[in-house]
């Protein structure tokens, strides 16, 4: 049966995502699908400043995801959204989608294409917000 194929953590990430959801006024957003199969998700963080080791730096301080998409997709993106929940952005960048398979856990091979559509959604929000700042930093000083 299905809980065969997948792990106890697979399971419950399916059964009971985490973050799932929008955030009013985003810091990044990005919407990414996989073209093979025709999942979508689509992901929203919320960045703020803190200081860390004594350095100011820029974390995660919320992430929301919906999925539209497998079991596979679903538990991948709920996992990942939980790993970079509050964490540096530096961090954030690191995470593979075999750490998030890892974190569950494992998948079953044929599945771990659906853990990149987390990889990826993850990346393409923070490049979103940095585009997003940097065009603004580009203003600001342009206006000065
Ligand atoms: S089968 Fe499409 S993301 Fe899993």
């Amino acid at each position: 049966m299905i809980d065969d194929l997948y792990s106890k953590k697979v399971m419950e990430h399916f059964m009971h995502p985490k973050n799932i959801g929008k955030i009013k006024n985003p810091s990044g957003v990005a919407t990414i699908g996989n073209p093979t199969c025709g999942d979508v998700a689509r992901y929203y963080i919320k960045i703020k400043t803190k200081k860390i080791k004594g350095k100011s730096a820029e974390y995660i301080s919320d992430i929301k995801v919906e999925t539209l998409g497998c079991g596979a997709a679903i538990a991948t993106s709920s996992m990942a959204t939980e790993m970079i929940k509050g964490k540096p952005l530096k961090k954030a960048l690191e995470l593979t989608n075999k750490a998030i398979a890892e974190a569950l856990d494992g998948l079953p091979p044929v599945k771990m294409h659906c853990s990149i559509l987390a990889e990826k959604g993850i990346k393409k929000a923070i490049e979103d917000y940095q585009g997003k700042s940097k065009n603004q930093r580009a203003k600001s000083k342009n206006t000065n």
